[in-house]
């Protein structure tokens, strides 16, 4: 039976980053949950699915391949990775009716263990731990005090030659939290079996290591 080791936390506590370089120091696969979500997104907005309606987003979702493994996202054969970077603040506000969706959340739960069905997986996410993969072999929750998870926003916006206001990344954060910690279907919560781990001042090699000292002592 292969092992799953879950991520989940809020937007910029590191998840992406530290489940990428876990995964790659345990030479297991890495799975961003994140970005089938906002895959989905992309897909609704270019052919004006009516987010509100369970039974479009339901044909819309059946049809769609995503696949994110080997490091990019790629949309019934297109590779759309560098569309969701350039998007993201936009794709990030129109996801929330999608990651509230009971049929969309159906289907991308079978994707997601699908992906883990063979292979070693470190996942990332909201509802890893509690939801997808309850039985997984190791389970965390990452946080960060939200003015620094917004600065690595900024920070990262930069990186990627856009420019965004810390006030209104700060903003958006919010909603983007208590909307995803609101929802009754799989909301953004630490599952009981869950080690909390808190990465405000930390380095993301500080992260990784701390990650892999609860993995690697077995
Ligand atoms: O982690 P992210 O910002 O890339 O996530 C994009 C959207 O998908 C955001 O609205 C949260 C949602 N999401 C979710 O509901 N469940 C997951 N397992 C992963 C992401």
């Amino acid at each position: 039976m292969p092992k799953v080791v879950t991520i989940d936390g809020p937007a910029g506590a590191g998840k992406s980053t530290a489940a990428r370089r876990l995964a790659g120091r345990l030479g297991w696969q890495f799975l961003n949950t994140g970005a089938m979500f906002r895959a989905v997104t992309l897909a609704a907005l270019r052919r004006g699915t009516d987010v509100a309606s369970e039974s479009q987003l339901d044909v819309l979702t059946a049809d769609l391949e995503v696949d994110v493994s080997g490091g990019r996202v790629v949309l019934d054969g297109e590779d759309v990775t560098r569309e969701l970077d350039r998007r993201r603040s936009e794709i990030s506000l129109a996801s929330g009716p999608i990651a509230s969706s009971a049929v969309v959340r159906g289907h991308l739960l079978h994707w997601q263990r699908e992906f883990a069905r063979e292979v070693d997986t470190v996942t990332e996410g909201r509802d890893q731990g509690t939801v997808v993969f309850p039985d997984a072999f190791r389970k965390f929750f990452l946080t960060a005090n939200e003015v620094e998870r917004a600065r690595r926003r900024v920070a990262e916006l930069e990186a990627n030659g856009q420019h965004a206001s810390f006030e209104d990344v700060l903003a958006d954060q919010r909603i983007r939290d208590a909307r995803d910690a609101a929802r009754t279907i799989a909301p953004m919560k630490p599952a009981a079996d869950a080690l909390h781990i808190d990465t405000s001042g930390k380095t993301i090699d500080q992260v990784v290591e701390e990650l892999a000292s609860h993995i690697l002592i077995l």
